[in-house]
């Protein structure tokens, strides 16, 4: 069975290593997962008041995360947290209150970054704040993974055998995880 995930990259660069990291995560999953890959650079800054006409972009937004058995947020570290327009997507989604998207959605975490430590800090805000809206964190290894640019080809294909064998570890557990729980 094939199940759908919602994903989030917290970074907007056109050349982002995270939207890469996903995009391979996404070629690992094939027959597995199917992504959706959910925009949140067009949200406006959150403001209590816009409910009253709501932006089409959080309608959207909301929509794709509420309608996929999964999650997968991919962040860059920034200055030790994670990117703030995740935030921003994370308390769209979290109101009105009672309507949030978050609560019981089977949820992954990964991130990369060119530093050595591989977005961990910045990662492990993240789910901190993912359990505050009560998302079902999937028991995975952590992805803090350090960039290298010679571990993929020029599609994108993770090339380096161990690298490889890691993320397809990861995304095959986190598949097994939602069929359990979606
Ligand atoms: C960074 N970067 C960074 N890296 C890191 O490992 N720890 C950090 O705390 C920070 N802080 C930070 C702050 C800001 C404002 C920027 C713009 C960058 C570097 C960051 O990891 C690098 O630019 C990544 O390539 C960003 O991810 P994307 O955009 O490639 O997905």
């Amino acid at each position: 069975m094939t199940n759908s995930v919602a994903v989030i990259v917290g970074s907007l660069r056109k050349d982002s290593l995270n939207l890469k990291l996903a995009q391979a995560l996404e070629k690992l999953a094939a027959g597995k997962l199917v992504f959706d890959y959910v925009d949140i650079g067009d949200l406006p800054a959150y403001n209590d008041d816009l409910w009253v006409n709501p932006p089409a972009s959080v309608l959207r937004m909301k929509e794709q995360v509420a309608k996929a058995d999964g999650l997968l947020m991919l962040t860059p570290e920034y200055n030790r947290s994670y990117a703030g327009i995740l935030k921003n997507a994370m308390d769209w989604g979290s109101r009105p209150y009672g309507q949030g998207v978050w609560q019981g959605k089977a949820t992954a975490v990964a991130g990369t970054s060119p530093g050595s430590i591989g977005a961990a800090v910045g990662q492990a805000r993240l789910r901190a704040d993912l359990a505050s809206l009560s998302t079902v964190l999937a028991p995975l290894p952590e992805v803090n993974l350090q960039w290298k640019p010679a571990a993929y080809d020029e599609s994108g294909d993770v090339i380096d055998a161990g690298t490889r064998a890691f993320l397809q570890g990861y995304i095959d557990q986190f598949a097994a995880f939602i069929a359990k729980n979606a």
